[in-house]
């Protein structure tokens, strides 16, 4: 035990130190004592990069790939009574929106790059899957993990469950969009659902 402990020292004093060495002497850092600290870490960093990741990230193009939805700037300022751009805004609107959203290249540029963020391969990994499994013959983490992929499983048949009640109105309102964000898996491409087992941006 003693030794598990050092060793578990002095992985986070080399983690702290070298890896996040601008960041060394900050107040906020665990002190890695034992193995609650080691679990809670973990799962912080687990959680990061997989769900709450996924939850932000895939649906950026479902949301903004139709650049009025959500405009990245505004060329002009709102027009002013009695000048001509507040006669344009009067007399044709969708013109004067579209010379004050953003321009067409820049545009073009966005939604490619949200179409990239938003897309998974096809030998993408899901959370709770493994594409080694016999990463271990321990039975305990074995038996831990299929767990884990069940409650997975359970928590995409709950989100189907509220995508179809009527009473929730951010799910079932005027646009019929379903929340599919934390579906724990997904087909390659752009799905809107899918936790991938890690990131890279
Ligand atoms: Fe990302």
């Amino acid at each position: 035990m003693m030794q598990k402990e050092s060793e578990l020292q002095s992985w986070w004093k080399e983690l702290r130190e070298e890896g996040h060495g601008d960041k060394k002497n900050e107040p906020w850092w665990p002190k890695m004592q034992n193995r609650e600290e080691l679990i809670e870490t973990c799962t912080m960093i687990i959680w990061i990069a997989s769900a709450l990741h996924a939850a932000v990230n895939f649906g950026q193009y479902p949301y903004a790939g139709f650049l009025p939805n959500r405009r990245t700037i505004s060329r002009r300022f709102m027009p002013e009574k009695g000048t001509s751009d507040y006669d344009e805004l009067e007399s044709n609107p969708d013109k004067l929106f579209l010379r004050t959203i953003t321009a067409q290249l820049q545009t073009l540029l966005g939604i490619a790059l949200i179409e990239i963020l938003s897309r998974h391969s096809t030998d993408e990994v899901y959370l709770g899957k493994r594409d080694t499994p016999e990463w271990t013959s321990d039975k305990n983490p074995l038996q831990a993990f299929e767990e884990f992929g069940k409650k997975l499983g359970d928590i995409e048949e709950r989100i189907i469950a509220r995508n179809h009640d009527k009473m929730l109105k951010n799910r079932v309102g005027p646009v019929v969009m379903p929340y599919t964000l934390l579906f724990p898996t997904s087909e390659g491409g752009i799905t809107g659902k899918g936790i991938p087992n890690s990131v890279s941006i």
